[in-house]
């Protein structure tokens, strides 16, 4: 398990999937605007790629985010678009809605960093997100990721095109925390 200072990130459990998919995926509002494609519910039992992990995928890694300490299931996050030639990757995640607004997902962001950067040997670390998600842009930015861009009314969500901030982070940028 990789641990930070509030979370650990550990593989995905069997007793993880119902919670995720009710509490993250079965959300309309926040699916459709923490994900690309339209909403569409999870049926139980199912082999949704969200959910059921296929270790032998590439180019993508995906955790269960736990309390470091009571280890209760706090969320998800990915590395994912892994690309071994620019040494790049792309940075996801999400709590469950209780979570939320108390420090987990900057220490999320920090535990993905120590791994794509230490673990992976990556140069380069981006995330997208909606321009008025504010948790998740102070999640990056605690964690040195530059806004680097706007992409203008390039995401459909509910019924509107809002932009997207594109921030990243070089490897040299980094400053490990001390505990990741
Ligand atoms: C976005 C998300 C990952 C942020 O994680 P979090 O644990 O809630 O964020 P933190 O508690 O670490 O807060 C980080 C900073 O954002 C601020 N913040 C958090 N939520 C906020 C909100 N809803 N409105 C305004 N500020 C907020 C915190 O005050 C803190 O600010 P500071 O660094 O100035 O002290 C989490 O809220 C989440 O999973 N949301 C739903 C899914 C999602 O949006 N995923 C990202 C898709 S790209």
């Amino acid at each position: 398990m990789l641990k930070g200072s509030k979370v650990g990130l550990r593989a995905r459990h069997d007793d993880d999937i119902a919670i995720l998919r009710t509490e993250l995926y079965d959300d309309v509002v926040n699916a459709s605007r923490a994900e690309g494609p339209p909403w569409r519910p999870i049926t139980p039992g199912s082999n949704d790629k969200r959910l059921v992990v296929d270790d032998s995928a590439q180019g993508l890694v995906q955790f269960s985010v736990v309390d470091v300490d009571s280890d209760a299931l706090v969320g998800t996050a990915t590395l994912w678009g892994i690309d071994p030639h620019h040494r790049s990757a792309h940075i996801g995640l999400g709590l469950l809605p209780s979570c939320r607004g108390k420090g987990y997902g900057t220490d999320v962001v920090a535990v993905l960093c120590y791994y794509g950067f230490t673990v992976r040997g990556l140069h380069r670390l981006q995330i997208e997100t909606l321009a008025d998600n504010v948790g998740m842009l102070r999640s990056a930015e605690r964690n040195g990721f530059v806004r680097e861009g706007v992409r203008r009314a390039s995401t459909w969500v509910l019924g509107e095109f809002l932009d997207e901030v594109v921030m990243g982070l070089l490897a040299h940028e980094w400053k490990p925390d001390a505990d990741s």
